[in-house]
């Protein structure tokens, strides 16, 4: 496969406030190329297993909440060097901390609602990829 790839979700509060299609033109605009892509609202399950990662962190339960909220929208991203170029357009977890021009300092509101989440690995990637989408939803 040419390029690598990088998973996203635009969150609740951006998809439910119109947000969703400024978002991934911003990203293809960037030289992403969207490989898949489906809305869907989690179930509670799912964005426990989603982000069991962070099951002991004191905000894990207000996150799955969160994310559950109302509907996502995932997609798998494909360019070169996809998961680090992904993590600089979306900008610091914490939109206060994020870089002027990127996503989160765009559009987040908070550190839980901030927007989009991306992968933080190549690993994490292919692993939340995975969660999502069977290989006859990928278009590459
Ligand atoms: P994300 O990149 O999706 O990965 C984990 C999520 O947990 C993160 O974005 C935020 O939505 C949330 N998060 C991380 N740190 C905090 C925090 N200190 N307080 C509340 N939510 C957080």
């Amino acid at each position: 496969m040419p390029g690598k790839i990088t998973f996203t979700m635009v969150k609740p509060e951006a998809t439910t406030s119109g947000l969703a299609a400024k978002i991934l033109s911003m990203i293809t605009d960037s030289g992403f190329r969207i490989i898949a892509l489906k809305m869907i609202r989690l179930s509670k399950e799912q964005a426990s297993a989603f982000y069991e990662v962070h099951k002991d962190r004191p905000f894990y339960n207000d996150l799955v909440e969160y994310m559950i909220s109302g509907p996502v929208i995932a997609a798998i991203l494909r360019k070169d060097n996809a998961v680090e170029d992904y993590r600089r357009m979306m900008g610091a977890t914490d939109p206060a901390k994020a870089d002027e021009g990127t996503i989160r300092k765009l559009f987040a509101t908070s550190i839980q609602s901030n927007a989009i989440h991306g992968s933080d690995s190549d690993e994490n990637a292919i692993t939340e990829s995975n969660f999502f989408f069977p290989e006859i939803e990928r278009f590459y």
